[in-house]
């Protein structure tokens, strides 16, 4: 008999949807597996205004195919002027659920990002006050700062600062990737948790340059080492409510990551819970995966659990070398692999 695991619904808590064609062909591949999404605000120009959130909401609800349930949960994009009271609005309205704090410079669409947290005090204020969300791209972007010690950089200049200035501020540490985020985010108080994609547990830096440089295992924060992975794999698995899902999946098309200058993003979306199952399953761990999918983010967020259930049925799914969005191909996470378990709906 096939081995099934029955779970609440699931969310994503850190996706890039982009807008337009690319938009609305990956839209249906997220909305396919979860219920809600924390959609990320880089677009060019970034989501700074309440007007400009509602108005890209409306145009991803338009993109879900009838019959799925999808509800896209938005954010602000932190600007080093952006003003406290719109952020207030936004929120008090039920348009952004989050800011999103981009250190400028960090990663894609980020040149308007915060230049120093210090020029965003006023809104870290208003935030801490309302109990919103903070969801940081934790690294700092100093050129002398070596691209692999980012992160553990940022812990001690800009988070433990940040929050031993304003105690109550929640923060979601996003897409961590070190030994160092880990042991942060444990050795801090209930309102500071972490996200976690599939690729920061599936590969380490290897995986981007043995062999050859290979652009699709590339994304931002970059891989580390192997001894990294295997404390995200710990801390995913854990059953710990601080940690829990947000792939990042970041469509790029497959010139514009296949070049010179390659674009950081994996696009993991459309096999995204087959993947983080595959490391629960390898860590013996299937009975964490629903806390970590679809329990611990709606409770750090303040929100309800999906009433709806999923299946995910112990059978290979293969996933496809290449997909096609927006009229361009694009290569998805595991592209050619087999993975252990598929989801059935
Ligand atoms: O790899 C990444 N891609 N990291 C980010 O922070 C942004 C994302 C994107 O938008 O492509
Ligand atoms: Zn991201």
């Amino acid at each position: 008999m096939t081995k099934i695991l029955k779970i609440r619904r699931p969310d994503d808590w850190h996706l890039h949807f982009r807008d337009g064609d690319m938009m609305r062909d990956v839209v249906p591949y997220t909305a396919r597996q979860f219920a809600r999404a924390i959609v990320m605000p880089n677009l060019t120009p970034p989501i700074t205004t309440v007007e400009a959130g509602r108005a890209y909401r409306e145009r991803i609800r338009a993109a879900v195919p009838s019959g799925l349930a999808f509800e896209p949960l938005m954010t602000c994009y932190l600007t080093d002027n952006l003003d406290p009271e719109e952020v207030r609005r936004g929120f008090a309205e039920g348009v952004f659920t989050a800011c999103k704090l981009y250190p400028a410079g960090a990663t894609t669409n980020s040149d308007s990002g915060v230049t120093d947290v210090a020029n965003i005090r006023g809104v870290l204020e208003v935030m801490a006050d309302i109990g919103m969300v903070l969801c940081v791209h934790g690294e700092v972007t100093h050129s002398d700062i070596d691209i692999f010690d980012r992160e553990a950089v940022f812990i001690e200049q800009v988070l433990r600062p940040l929050l031993a200035d304003l105690p109550t501020l929640k923060v979601v540490f996003e897409h961590i990737t070190t030994e160092e985020a880990v042991a942060f985010v444990q050795a801090s108080g209930p309102n500071v948790a972490a996200t976690i994609t599939p690729q920061h547990l599936h590969i380490n830096r290897n995986a981007m340059l043995v062999g050859g440089m290979r652009p699709h295992n590339y994304c931002l924060p970059v891989a580390k080492r192997e001894k990294h992975r295997l404390a995200l794999r710990k801390a995913a698995t854990s059953g710990n409510p601080k940690f829990f899902l947000g792939t990042d999946s970041a469509p790029h098309a497959r010139h514009a990551k296949e070049s010179a200058c390659g674009c950081a993003g994996i696009f993991n979306a459309p096999f995204a819970l087959e993947s983080y199952l595959a490391v629960f399953d390898e860590e013996g761990a299937l009975d964490h995966f629903e806390g970590f999918a679809s329990l611990h983010g709606p409770a750090f967020y303040g929100l309800t659990v999906n009433a709806e259930t999923v299946t995910l049925e112990k059978r290979d799914c293969v996933v496809p070398e290449m997909l096609s969005a927006a009229g361009e191909e694009i290569v998805p996470f595991h592209a050619g692999q087999t993975l252990g378990w598929t989801y059935a709906g």
